[in-house]
């Protein structure tokens, strides 16, 4: 029984190994679950917490102009929302006039004046970005793995696209990725840098825009909601190319934001790649559309963490139902981004921006939440309408909750003690954020009333219920899921997480003996990186699977083997001094997809 395991084992490593995403830090043919002793994610000196600034985009899209945009920057000084952390003015689509014949970007100065420079074909940005640096912020602009940008495909109509024959509007960086890098980060100094994936995307053979010959047909790498037909692993290669190129022009706190919109696998190697990764379409000023940007990131915890976020798109404050008329609606969106540790990117004119709108952003509670220094973006619990999401923060005992009511009518939403993980009948305090007041002390789950479209979010202090152990549950920010056991052939649907906290990969509570359980939930043949820093003495787990498929689970402290075991059979493994944990789980899988199994009561103790 044991040998037959053992070879299917091997068998699936062969398997895997000819998928070989996510495997950055492996070196070519190793078996993908054999253990690193690495936590592999991008690099921490960049956006150790989600970085947070103003965009034209929802203000302006290609209509845009340096005015506009000095003027927002100087705003976000004024406002005092620069000294509050919104510090990145990130110039998005439209930038970019053609590519010269020496391959080299020409700036459309009629845009930005400031990049007419004497003798210079290309215009430079340095006078842009000097005027950011000098007011202390950081520049961002936008580039395309392939060769052509979205606006070129989906504004047509936008005074403000490239020019020139085929060749010279193919502004991406497809094929130009280490000089397009060195020109924007080593030329003109920008700090930060949104890569968008149109080019590969959506200038198909059959599609007007390509057929009447106004574009090259680029046969598509991402076929959008279909990855089975996608092809993760040249997405992932190119965003690896210019990742490297960054850090070696821009340095290590250079910021790379990949908008692949959670397609082609993203949630698996977005963070080996980049330091955001956009997790659904682009956000529309309506309800539904913040909804679908909330759905496609909640379930996300263990896709981010230091140095890489998920990224539900910017902020539509300041627009249709988050706009001033709809406060309600605005503070719901912001309470969400920040218990999700998103990105916070204003995307209004801030220029004589409506003072309730500024506070509302500038509200430093909320900012300290989304900023909160441990990383770990919030587990969410759904009952009807209403969500509870619950984020662990760095000081000790110390959650915020946000309780969000997605409906129409007036309900309410309840958070628990054993989903803040307190002792039960012990008392915690409670603030409302928005109000930046105390509210009653309470025991065993606060409860509030929520308005149709509304949320609160609140924090709490309180008793951890095991003083002398860390469920993995509260730290989704050290866990990193290096391997999930899945190929592009059975891959879960773009805005599916394959692992989730206190989920099984489908969104069944994780159960053991027909209890509720805490833990990781994700696919057999899976390698898990848990970052343990040398803090931790033990793990324990007790691992279990769905079905009746043997599975083998292999724990390693800094890459040696330090306990193995098999569905039901507890783990308690001596880790002591380890930097980094890897858990393994090993099942035979076939062809379709290998069992759902889960950590459960995976904990660390000192
Ligand atoms: C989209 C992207 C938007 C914006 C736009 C520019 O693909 O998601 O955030 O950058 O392209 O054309």
């Amino acid at each position: 029984m044991r040998f037959g395991l053992m070879a299917n084992a091997a068998s699936v490593a062969a398997v895997l190994s000819l998928w070989s995403s996510s495997t950055g830090a492996l070196a070519a043919g190793q078996d993908p679950l054999s253990p690193t002793g690495r936590f592999s994610t991008y690099a921490t000196a960049a956006a150790p917490t989600p970085p947070m600034g103003w965009n034209p985009w929802n203000a302006f899209r290609t209509d845009v102009d340096e005015a506009k945009v000095r003027g927002s920057a100087l705003a976000l000084v004024d406002t005092g929302l620069a000294a509050k952390g919104y510090r990145y003015v990130n110039i998005d689509d439209g930038w970019a006039l053609r590519r010269l014949d020496d391959g080299t970007l020409r700036i459309r100065d009629s845009m930005f004046p400031s990049s007419k420079v004497a003798n210079s074909r290309t215009g430079s940005f340095k006078p842009f970005t000097n005027y950011l640096h000098g007011l202390g912020l950081k520049a961002g602009i936008y580039s395309d793995i392939g060769p052509n940008t979205c606006a070129q495909r989906w504004d047509a109509q936008s005074p403000n696209l490239p020019e020139g024959s085929v060749k010279e509007r193919q502004v991406g960086s497809f094929g130009h990725a280490a000089k397009d890098i060195e020109q924007i980060f080593g030329t003109w100094r920008f700090d930060y840098i949104k890569i968008d994936a149109c080019g590969v995307a959506d200038y198909t053979p059959d599609v007007e825009p390509v057929k009447s010959g106004r574009f090259a047909a680029f046969s598509p790498y991402i076929i959008r909601n279909d990855i089975p037909a996608s092809q993760p692993d040249k997405v992932e290669a190119l965003y690896a190319t210019l990742g490297d190129a960054i850090r070696q022009w821009g340095g290590p706190e250079a910021v790379l934001s990949i908008c692949a919109w959670g397609e082609a696998m993203a949630p698996l190697w977005a963070g080996n790649r980049g330091n955001l990764s956009r997790t659904s379409p682009d956000i529309e000023f309506n309800w539904a559309s913040m909804l679908t940007s909330i759905d496609s990131t909640v379930d996300g915890a263990l896709y981010a963490g230091p140095g890489h976020w998920n990224d539900p798109d910017m902020l539509a404050v300041g627009h249709g139902d988050f706009d001033l008329a709809h406060p309600d609606g605005a503070r719901a969106h912001v309470t969400m981004w920040a218990i999700m540790a998103a990105p916070l990117l204003l995307g209004f004119d801030l220029r004589g921006a409506p003072q309730p709108l500024v506070d509302l952003v500038g509200n430093p509670e909320m900012i300290a939440v989304d900023q909160d220094v441990a990383g770990n973006q919030g587990v969410p619990y759904r009952t009807g309408n209403t969500m509870t999401v619950v984020r662990t923060l760095a000081a000790p005992g110390a959650r915020a909750v946000a309780l969000f009511n997605r409906g129409d009518t007036a309900t309410s939403a309840t958070v628990t003690w054993a989903q803040l993980g307190f002792a039960p009948g012990s008392g915690a305090t409670v603030r409302d954020v928005w109000a930046r007041r105390p509210l009653e002390p309470a025991t065993d789950r606060v409860t509030m009333t929520l308005k149709p479209r509304s949320a609160m979010l609140l924090t709490l202090t309180g008793v951890p219920a095991d003083a002398s152990a860390t469920p993995l549950a509260e730290i989704p920010a050290r866990v990193h899921i290096a391997v999930d056991g899945l190929t592009p052939r059975t891959a879960l649907p773009r805005g599916k997480f394959p692992a989730r906290v206190n989920a099984m990969p489908d969104g069944a509570p994780i159960e053991r003996g027909g209890r509720p359980a805490s833990g990781i939930g994700l696919f057999a043949n899976s390698r898990v990186e848990v970052r343990a820093d040398g803090l931790f003495k033990r793990f324990k787990a007790i691992p279990i699977a769905t079905g009746n498929s043997p599975v083998r689970y292999r724990v390693y402290a800094d890459r040696a083997l330090v306990a193995e075991s098999a569905t039901g059979k507890a783990i308690d493994a001596d880790v002591r001094g380890a930097r980094v944990i890897e858990l393994v789980a090993l099942a035979s899988s076939g062809s379709g997809r290998p069992p759902m199994i889960a950590w459960s009561d995976a904990k660390l103790t000192r």
